[in-house]
């Protein structure tokens, strides 16, 4: 029998909070329980207003906490925003060993130059992920310590955000009553709740469509390889649509997820809505095609930005697996079909499929980064084969230090 362990994930996205609480026992996640509670107080990631957001995730917690019967001191949180950025770097050094083993201390060397750029001091690192080790020039080694080798270098994802927007996040979380146990950037916990390990292995970009951004992990042999956001989301729609038919924000979101598509040309010509007008609430009918045009003008938009992110990263070729689309803007109708036209790939939309609940409502791409928060921290974590010395603890100590 392995040891349980109780985890706990909280996704702070721009439209809602969602807190989850998860057992862990021989590999298998069990959800506990959840909690979600319309997000204030953030703009596009970004906290805006602290005392919103601390409301907000509390609301969140308090839910949690409820349903799954626990308290919960200490969580995984997800961070995300415009400014986070997603870049490549790699290191190499001379294995120093007299008989060629490749040591921890090799493996450190190799990664410390890989993480010697110079960094502006607003930023900071929040990932260090291997993509991949080279041994004498042979490439795809998974962990080189040990081997034999006379030359070793390493190829890194580094994930860096914005020093204060981390600090905001940890801090609304910490008057929340919880402590941060580590901070994980969106799309990669996404990722590990909807993507299979073929899928990462084969080649595949998970596409998290939010309220306030789209971020984007590219995976390839097993590996991240490259991350993007793009700050544009599912809100831009509403707030589009509230503005070309006039209509109350709510109702805008209402009419979107509901009676909106990406297809206009397949809603015949006559067919009419009721929307209330701004201000007097009087009721009024306009064109149901109008309002699919306005959604298809602003969904190509993103999906154009997403097909130029993958053209830039130059990859369209090992993509095998295509895209999975995720996140709550990946329920809008007909996404699915006008991403394959617009990315010419393969497109599924990603439910979180690598844990277990007895809550059906859980299996929902708008959860995915909570519930992946919780793989994350299991899965992930648990491979690093060695954190860059400057930074090892760092995270925890740079939050402490600005905690107290
Ligand atoms: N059925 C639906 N059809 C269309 N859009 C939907 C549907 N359900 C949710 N959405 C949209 O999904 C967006 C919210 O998605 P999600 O909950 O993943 O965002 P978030 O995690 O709060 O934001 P972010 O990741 O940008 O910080 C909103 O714009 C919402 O309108
Ligand atoms: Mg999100």
């Amino acid at each position: 029998m392995g040891k349980k362990q109780f985890l706990a994930g909280i996704d702070v996205g721009t439209t809602k909070i969602c807190t989850t609480c998860a057992q862990s026992e021989n590999g298998t996640t069990e959800i506990l329980g959840t909690g979600l509670a319309p997000s204030r107080g953030l703009k596009k990631g970004v906290v805006v207003n602290l005392s919103e957001t601390i409301d907000s995730v509390k609301v969140s917690l308090e839910e949690a906490e409820r349903h799954s019967q626990t308290s919960i001191e200490s969580a995984f949180v997800s961070i995300g925003g415009a400014f986070i950025r997603g870049i490549n770097s790699s290191g190499e050094t001379e294995v120093r060993s007299k008989n060629g083993e490749i040591t921890n201390e090799d493996i450190r060397r190799a990664v410390r130059v890989a993480t010697s750029a110079d960094l502006n001091d607003d930023y900071q690192i929040i990932h260090t992920l291997t993509r991949d080790f080279s041994v004498d020039g042979h490439a795809g080694v998974v962990n080189p310590l040990g081997m034999n080798g006379k030359h070793l270098s390493v190829a890194l994802h580094l994930v860096l955000n914005a020093s204060a927007v981390v600090q905001n996040i940890v801090n609304a979380i910490n008057k929340a009553g919880v402590l941060v146990s580590g901070v994980v950037m969106q799309q990669l916990a996404s990722a590990e709740a909807v993507l299979s390990a073929d899928e990462k292995e084969l080649g595949t970009v998970l596409v998290d469509i939010g309220g306030g951004t789209t971020d984007l992990a590219f995976y390839n042999q097993g590996s991240i390889w490259h991350s993007e956001v793009i700050p544009a989301g599912g809100d831009l729609i509403t707030k589009d649509i509230a503005f070309g038919i006039k209509a109350p924000l709510k109702e805008a979101e209402q009419l979107k997820c509901t009676v909106g598509s990406v297809f206009p040309e397949s809603v015949p010509i006559e067919e009419l809505i009721e929307v209330s007008e701004v201000g007097s609430g009087q009721l009024r009918t306009t064109s149901r095609r109008q309002l699919c045009q306005i959604i298809q003008a602003r969904c190509d938009e993103i999906l154009k930005a997403v097909a130029e992110a993958i053209q830039q990263v130059g990859v369209q070729k090992e993509l095998i697996m295509g895209v999975v689309i995720t996140g709550g803007g990946s329920l809008l109708d007909g996404i699915v079909d006008r991403a394959e036209q617009i990315l010419g790939m393969p497109v599924r939309v990603g439910y979180p499929i690598n844990l277990v609940s007895h809550q059906h409502s859980a299996f929902h791409p708008a959860y995915s980064t909570s519930l992946g928060l919780l793989k994350y921290t299991q899965d992930v974590r648990g491979q690093v084969v060695v954190d860059p010395e400057p930074h090892r603890g760092g995270m925890k100590n740079w939050l402490m230090e600005r905690i107290g």
